[in-house]
């Protein structure tokens, strides 16, 4: 057997999975007629103490469409600089959101705070109106690190105060379940929106968030 460890994402789907695709009760989704997303979007919307869920059949994608839904054109987003969404995303928040990206130093892809309180733009008519933060837990570029429970707190009052969106995307989520004991609900909700990746590690042969 071949261990793969360039990324979790050199995963193949199981027989079993691929048999559940198949024997997988289908519909039209425009019309909310497909049992199998609806089920996947309530279940996921109760476990994650969210209003309501989307399937998405990327991480780019959802991260995009979040962005798209918090923001206007003209806005501005912080956000680390090794970031997925400011490096590997085709300048995906310029082109579908028109928005302009504000990339900040950050320990191993984490976000402290205070940088975050010293990034957002003055109501000044010369500037971006900052609308959103955009948070990685775990970091793609930051080996896999993760945020203490207290700064996303922090992050979270800050976010509060200036009425900022809090995007945070969780590519790794089901591979660090041993995370935080008070996972997952309160992690989620912590958050405006919460892109999830479920073809990390479990081998999901699609990636709903
Ligand atoms: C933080 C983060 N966001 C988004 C993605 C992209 O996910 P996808 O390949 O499903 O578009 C990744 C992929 O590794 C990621 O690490």
């Amino acid at each position: 057997m071949i261990t793969d460890l360039r990324s979790d994402t050199f995963t193949r789907p199981s027989a079993g999975m691929l048999e559940a695709m198949l024997q997988a009760q289908t519909g039209d989704d425009v019309w909310g007629e497909d049992p199998s997303v609806n089920q996947l979007e309530a279940t996921m919307a109760e476990q994650f103490g969210m209003e309501a869920a989307l399937y998405c059949p990327s991480g780019t994608m959802s991260n995009q469409i979040a962005i798209k839904v918090h923001t206007q054109p003209g806005d501005e987003l912080i956000c680390g600089q090794h970031s997925h969404v400011y490096i590997y995303e085709g300048g995906g928040i310029a082109f579908n959101s028109g928005v302009q990206t504000k990339p900040i130093e950050s320990d191993r892809g984490m976000l402290a705070a205070a940088d975050i309180v010293a990034a957002i733009n003055p109501d000044d008519v010369h500037k971006a109106r900052t609308s959103i933060v955009s948070l990685e837990n775990t970091s793609n570029r930051g080996g896999g690190c993760c945020y203490e429970w207290e700064q996303l707190e922090q992050i979270r009052a800050v976010c509060d105060h200036h009425e900022l969106a809090l995007h945070r995307t969780v590519p790794g989520y089901t591979t660090h379940w041993w995370l935080p004991a008070k996972l997952p609900k309160p992690t989620a909700a912590c958050s405006t929106a919460f892109p999830y990746a479920s073809t990390k590690g479990w081998a999901v042969p699609w990636a709903p968030c």
